[in-house]
């Protein structure tokens, strides 16, 4: 094999595959049944999806192959799965802007700092953000086009951020395909913990893609997709009616409050 690389790949698949058939004593009829499951995993959906990433999240594998790219770097912040609602060209906005664009949900300040592992702050840092609206899902998941709660912006000077978005909340990876019937087969809920996704960027550092999920959301423990970590859940502080925000605006309803400081990993 002239790819060494590729013989060290391919000789560890065989191998574990034929564990998994010894270990379980896979019948011919089950691996007809595999060899279809894959085939329609494979097929492009009404909405212009595969579902083999869908179905590596589920599986834990791109969780898994997360943990071996991104090594624990001191204090660096943790990675998780980067999903598939990430746009390029994201509107931008200043510090304190608002990223909702109009997508509904209680609105929810996000503030914090991008550092990097000596704590030195890093200006200009690039936060992408992304997340569903109250009703569960994503702008692309309309088809009117819109663009909403996505956005992108720069860390000031002191390396700080600030930001309105909505408060997250849960919704059920796609489960309208194949993987969908197989998590419905084994009892396995479609659900994904409330999140925000986060890829933050600046020269010199690693990039992070990750996202800050709710504390006390139920779902925590039961995330479809492996994605919780302890050091990404974050306190969503609830705030009355009428409570004056950070940048002195009065809301009309509750609104919640939360932070997020990133420690960059060098790149
Ligand atoms: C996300 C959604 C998915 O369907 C998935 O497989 C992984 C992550 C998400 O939105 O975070
Ligand atoms: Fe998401």
């Amino acid at each position: 094999c002239p790819d060494p690389r590729l013989k060290e790949l391919m000789t560890g698949l065989v191998r574990h595959v034929h564990a998994f058939i010894r270990e379980t004593r896979l019948t011919e009829e089950e691996w007809g049944e595999a060899i279809a499951f894959l085939t329609a995993a494979g097929h492009i959906t009404d909405d212009q999806r595969q579902e083999f990433i869908l179905l590596s999240d589920v599986l834990g594998a791109s969780m898994q192959t997360i943990a071996v790219n991104n090594e624990a770097y001191g204090e660096a912040t943790e990675a998780t799965v980067f999903g598939p609602f990430f746009v390029e060209g994201s509107p931008e906005i200043e510090l304190g802007g608002d990223m909702a664009f109009g997508a509904t949900g209680e609105p929810c300040w996000v503030e914090g700092t991008v550092r990097d592992h000596e704590g030195r702050p890093l200006a200009g840092a690039l936060l992408e953000v992304w997340e569903a609206d109250e009703d569960g899902r994503y702008d692309v998941q309309y088809d009117d086009g819109r663009t909403a709660a996505r956005a992108h912006l720069r860390t000031d000077d002191d390396g700080g951020y600030r930001f309105w978005g909505i408060t997250p909340t849960p919704y059920p990876i796609p489960d309208d395909g194949p993987v969908g019937r197989m998590l419905d087969a084994v009892g396995r809920s479609p659900m994904r913990a409330s999140h925000l996704h986060f890829l933050v960027s600046h020269p010199g550092c690693r990039t992070l893609v990750t996202h800050i999920f709710v504390e006390g959301d139920p779902l925590l423990d039961a995330d479809s997709v492996f994605g919780v970590k302890d050091s990404l859940v974050k306190r969503f502080e609830r705030q009355p009616a009428g409570t004056p925000t950070p940048d002195g605006r009065t809301i009309e309803g509750t609104w919640s409050r939360t932070r997020f400081d990133v420690v960059l990993a060098p790149g």
